[in-house]
């Protein structure tokens, strides 16, 4: 993976760039420090680019593997124009196993799959290349409508609280609970933004602030163990958080420590909005049992922006992603509208209409 620094003013809507065709992504690894991209030429450039953390975020991550099998594709159909197809099908593979709990990423590489199966013959670049693009589009325009849908359950105005990132970073643009957000405050529903810091990988502090200080939404930061006690002191009226994963039964995946945030929330009164496209909700996953959370390296846990906090000697455990319940969740907002209370048979209706 080579880093680049490109001759734009950045915007978290420009994290995913298709340019003179190559994959550059905004290296989020970096935020808000510095402002580079890694450039990304084939499949796996693009799978260690999502592994890595360079992007992330549930949808980003799908649209990116989308544009990783047209890369793969182009470079494949180069070197053996009659083999192509399974030298892809391994590279698809590869992209798979990059990360496992965002169901984003395999319903992309599923739309790709079915794609390919299309092409008859001839370069199959190109409509490869359409159909990742198009994906990046409609991403956009679907966080734009469902920012709407939720602004419109914010009675207000209230403060909010919000974990990890769920924005234009994490997305092809908008954001899906920082786009709630988004439209929120352009209507007077939110006054201000509490935003947790996201242990271990600072997704909170780095991003999210990042995000909204850019556009002059008002932010504080909290240690993520600070959220029940904000609850406690009044005045938030949401928890506003996005999913990498959300089962038939409405039970969510997302960022380790939303699980305890639904918790307080519903101990407080306040309610609890989990703002995701239909394509992280997975209908094949019947409970959260059964989606597969990511546990990672425990040196992000025993260090801190590179450097050694903890005592020499300790172990770390290391689950990225928790479950809430669907019990705890007072609304699932799609680009479809809402789902209050939300449990399978709504789930079902929801994705069937
Ligand atoms: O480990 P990350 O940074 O990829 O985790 C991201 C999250 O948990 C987000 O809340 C989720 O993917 C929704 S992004 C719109």
């Amino acid at each position: 993976m080579q880093s680049v620094e490109l001759d734009i003013s950045v915007t978290a809507d420009d994290a995913i760039l298709w340019r003179d065709d190559v994959l550059y992504l905004l290296d989020q690894r970096r935020l808000p420090q510095e402002e580079r991209f890694i450039r990304c030429q084939d499949a796996a450039d693009t799978a260690e680019a999502i592994r890595a953390m360079v992007v992330r975020g549930a949808p980003a991550i799908g649209i990116t593997a989308a544009y990783g099998v047209a890369l793969a594709v182009r470079q494949r159909y180069a070197e053996a124009p009659e083999h192509w197809r399974g030298r892809v099908a391994q590279d698809m593979q590869l992209l798979a196993r990059a990360r496992p709990t965002a169901v984003n990423l395999f319903w992309a590489l599923e739309r790709c799959r079915r794609e390919l199966e299309t092409v008859a013959g001839g370069d199959p670049f190109p409509p490869m290349l359409v159909l990742a693009q198009r994906l990046h589009e409609q991403d956009r325009a679907m966080n734009r409508r469902m920012g709407e849908f939720g602004a419109s359950l914010i009675e207000g105005p209230t403060a909010v609280i919000t974990h990890c990132n769920a924005g234009g970073l994490a997305t092809g643009g908008h954001g899906t609970a920082l786009g709630v957000i988004r439209s929120a405050f352009a209507q007077g529903r939110i006054t201000e933004v509490f935003a947790d810091e996201t242990r271990p990988w600072l997704q909170g502090a780095r991003l999210t602030a990042w995000e909204l200080v850019r556009d002059g939404i008002p932010v504080q930061l909290m240690a993520d163990g600070a959220a029940c006690a904000r609850m406690g002191a009044g005045g938030i009226g949401w928890i506003i958080v996005g999913s990498d994963r959300i089962a038939a039964n409405g039970d969510v995946a997302n960022k380790i420590g939303t699980f305890s945030l639904a918790v307080a929330a519903r101990h407080h009164g306040v309610k609890f909005m989990v703002a995701a496209p239909t394509s992280t909700i997975d209908p094949d996953t019947a409970s959260g049992a059964d989606i597969p959370i990511e546990h990672r390296a425990a040196e992000e846990i025993l260090n801190c922006a590179g450097c050694p906090v903890a005592a020499a000697g300790a172990g770390a455990w290391n689950p990225v992603f928790d479950v809430t319940p669907a019990q705890l969740v007072d609304a699932i907002v799609t680009e479809k509208g809402v789902i209050l209370a939300p449990d399978a048979a709504k789930i079902a209706h929801h994705l069937s209409g």
